[in-house]
């Protein structure tokens, strides 16, 4: 059996700020997992830490005009920093730069190398002369195969969203330097995933029938296409170099060192401090250990097929029990996006709502994307606040003290007989303790806080119910009862909302009188000893009204707007003609007969979203000439008196049940709306143009 559980969380990239996809998907429900560990009286560690390698903090450096190690040491110390304000309790939060890492990954890799544990393979990589450097899929450009979108990325088109190779674009460049690339060949090790595929087949398919859903889907689809050679090392001047002879200007690729990187953490942990820690080996390489990695839905891959292949290999390693891991959490219906601005960062919401870390706790648990994709809006925010947390679990716990305070001088009431009543109230707490611990092992935090909840609901129905404050006129002894059991009631959620909401149960365990939090007592109505004196209180959670919650819909709008500038500059300045037609002869061209026509009227054609009505003085009399450019003029008035430029030999034909007597010749603006090519000056109706 297991004696303890090591409990690691995806490492964020040192390449911005952690934000509430972050914390929704990973962070909450690890810190809610491990709290509520420690309580149960286990043995636990909980690792965490920056990834500073990769290609995405090289680019943050160019961005910003800054090194690479500036990023990583900005946004290590913003990330970490943040954390702890938030309250994710990890017992280590080191760093992939740091010495003893380097040292660690770089011995890992040399003792796989040594036991011939990877393969070499030369192919041919794109390469800009100029710069003499191998570039990454991120950092190559080109047109996209498919919807031939300008400035597609070597591994995704945006503009349509397809997954692409580099290889599959056309006229390939340098991100940075718009230099045209060539191929050249390059030698890089590679873990052949396929000789392990039989063996993570049986491990995952058979042996973890039990992880979630979309964590077995993911790995059981990857593992029927048929797992190929992974190259886990790259062309690249950040990262740790490759401790391998003639292996210059190459590092170890950045998913090869990150998972090392729970290792050396744990060691760096261990190293300092042995007699609280024990050995880093135990953590590792005991199978008493039980390993849990909390990741995103984009790193399954990762933490279920390499890097348990890569502990294999080593042979001398546990293997992950339990990998948990959630969909994603959007924000106002938008993907959430760090290069795009498009979140909410967790170190900006802990200085815009000081003292509310355990309100966005609470709102990412209640809404966590644990079985699919989940939005984030301030307004779910703000009602979960005052309709939840404020109305129920708020409301109850202050008039269970403040009444106290006025009717007993702030002691805890004795009780005396139950009624009926009261008995079915405590019957509803007997099972509480087995309910949320089978909820927490299964990593069902989400129904977990739904059940804390419903005991706080069951609280605040309680006092509603028996109405003490009108009975203390006439009946102290029955007010004493129903004070003592509401506050008994109050102990057991400062226990039940522990894990999830430490800030707010530290604070409710002062109101109470309680010094610790003793798990095993939840259920029990026997909390607080009788003549007990409360202390200081003051309001558990507070309304957050409008203003706040304007404030961020409105930052959001204008990030919205930026982007989209952002994104119409870059099209703008990506924009190549396309290529000319073939050539025609002077007599196909004589054949049109294309004229000025001034605009005498035009409207949108009724129920169409596409038409307008041109109607024109075409030098000889008017026509109606009818156009699919609505789209582009909201308010199509805007061209009457204007001179446009039409076919005027087209042959008529019905569309709406209006008769089109020729084309407006259009053109695609910046905006990809088609507008009316128009004259400057002002010339004869009906001139021919040639
Ligand atoms: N930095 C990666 C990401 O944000 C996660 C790395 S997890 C680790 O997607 F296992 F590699 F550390
Ligand atoms: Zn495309």
């Amino acid at each position: 059996m297991f004696k303890r559980t090591l409990v690691t969380t995806a490492l964020p990239y040192a390449n911005g700020p952690v934000h509430i996809g972050h914390l929704a998907g990973v962070y909450v429900p690890a810190d809610i997992y491990v709290r509520y560990l420690r309580l149960k009286g286990r043995e636990v560690l909980f690792v965490g830490g920056s990834d500073e390698h990769g290609v995405p903090v090289t680019i943050r450096a160019r961005k910003e005009g800054i090194t690479t190690q500036q990023v990583v040491d900005r946004y290590h110390e913003l990330i970490k920093s943040s954390f702890e304000r938030f309250g994710i309790s990890f017992d280590v939060y080191s760093r992939t730069t740091s010495a003893i890492h380097h040292q660690f990954a770089s011995d890992y890799f040399r003792k796989l190398y040594e036991n011939g544990k990877f393969i070499e393979q030369t192919t041919e990589q794109f390469y800009d002369p100029e710069t003499g450097h191998f570039l990454t899929d991120r950092n190559i450009r080109g047109e996209c195969p498919h919807c031939h979108a300008a400035g597609a990325y070597g591994d995704q088109c945006e503009k349509c969203g397809s997954t692409l190779s580099p290889e599959e674009l056309i006229n390939p460049y340098n991100a940075e330097t718009g230099n045209a690339l060539v191929k050249k060949p390059t030698s890089h090790w590679y873990l052949p995933l396929d000789q392990y595929q039989e063996w993570l087949e049986k491990w995952i398919l058979e042996g973890h029938k039990e992880w979630r859903p979309n964590v077995y889907g993911q790995c059981k689809s990857w593992l029927d296409g048929g797992l190929c050679p992974r190259a886990v090392t790259r062309d690249l001047d950040w990262g740790i170099p490759v401790p391998v002879e003639g292996a210059e200007g190459k590092v170890l690729y950045v998913w090869f060192d990150a998972p090392i990187g729970y290792i050396s953490n744990t060691k760096e942990l261990c190293d300092a401090q042995p007699e609280r820690w024990g050995k880093w080996e135990t953590w590792w390489k005991d199978e008493t250990t039980r390993l849990i990695h909390f990741i995103g839905k984009d790193n399954i891959v990762f933490h279920c097929i390499v890097f348990p292949a890569m502990l294999k290999a080593d042979g001398s390693y546990i293997l992950p029990d339990n990998v948990p891991s959630n969909e994603f959490l959007n924000l106002e219906g938008d993907k959430i996006s760090t290069s795009r601005n498009w979140a909410v960062w967790l170190n900006e919401y802990l200085d815009d709502f000081p003292g509310k870390q355990d309100v966005l706790r609470y709102v990412l648990t209640a809404n966590a994307p644990e079985t699919k994709d989940n939005d984030f809006t301030w307004a779910d925010f703000q009602a979960r606040n005052n309709n939840e947390l404020v109305a129920i679990y708020g409301n109850f716990v202050n008039r269970a003290l403040v009444l106290t305070n006025k009717y007993f001088e702030g002691k805890i009431p004795e009780s005396s007989d139950f009624t009926e009543y009261d008995r079915q109230t405590i019957d509803e707490f007997k099972n509480v303790k087995t309910q949320l611990e089978s909820l927490l092992e299964e990593f069902r935090f989400r129904d977990a806080l739904k059940e804390a909840m419903n005991l706080a609901r069951i609280g605040n129905k309680y006092l509603a119910d028996t109405e003490p404050w009108k009975l203390a006129k006439t009946d102290m002894a029955r007010t004493a009862t129903i004070l003592n059991l509401s506050l008994q009631i109050a102990a057991n959620l400062s226990i039940a909302f522990e894990p999830f909401l430490p800030f707010s149960s530290a604070k409710l365990r002062n109101m109470l009188g309680l010094k610790d939090v003793d798990w095993n007592a939840l259920g029990s109505l026997d909390l607080l000893p009788a003549g007990a004196q409360l202390g200081e209180i003051s309001l558990l959670f507070e309304k957050i009204d409008d203003a706040p919650i304007q404030n961020q819909l409105d930052r959001l709008a204008r990030i919205k707007k930026e982007n989209e500038e952002a994104a119409k500059q870059a099209e703008l300045a990506n924009w190549k003609p396309q290529a000319i037609k073939t050539p025609v002869s002077i007599e196909d061209f004589d054949k049109l007969d294309i004229r000025v026509a001034t605009v005498l009227d035009c409207q949108p054609v009724k129920k169409s979203e596409r038409l307008l009505q041109f109607k024109l003085s075409d030098g000889t009399g008017e026509r109606t000439i009818l156009s699919g450019i609505a789209q582009s003029y909201p308010d199509p008035s805007v061209l009457i008196g204007k001179q446009v430029l039409f076919i005027a030999n087209f042959p008529p034909r019905k569309m709406m049940g209006i008769e089109s007597q020729g084309m407006i010749l259009s053109a695609v603006d910046a905006d990809g709306k088609l507008v009316v090519t128009t004259t400057s000056r002002t010339v004869h109706d009906g001139v021919s143009v040639g």
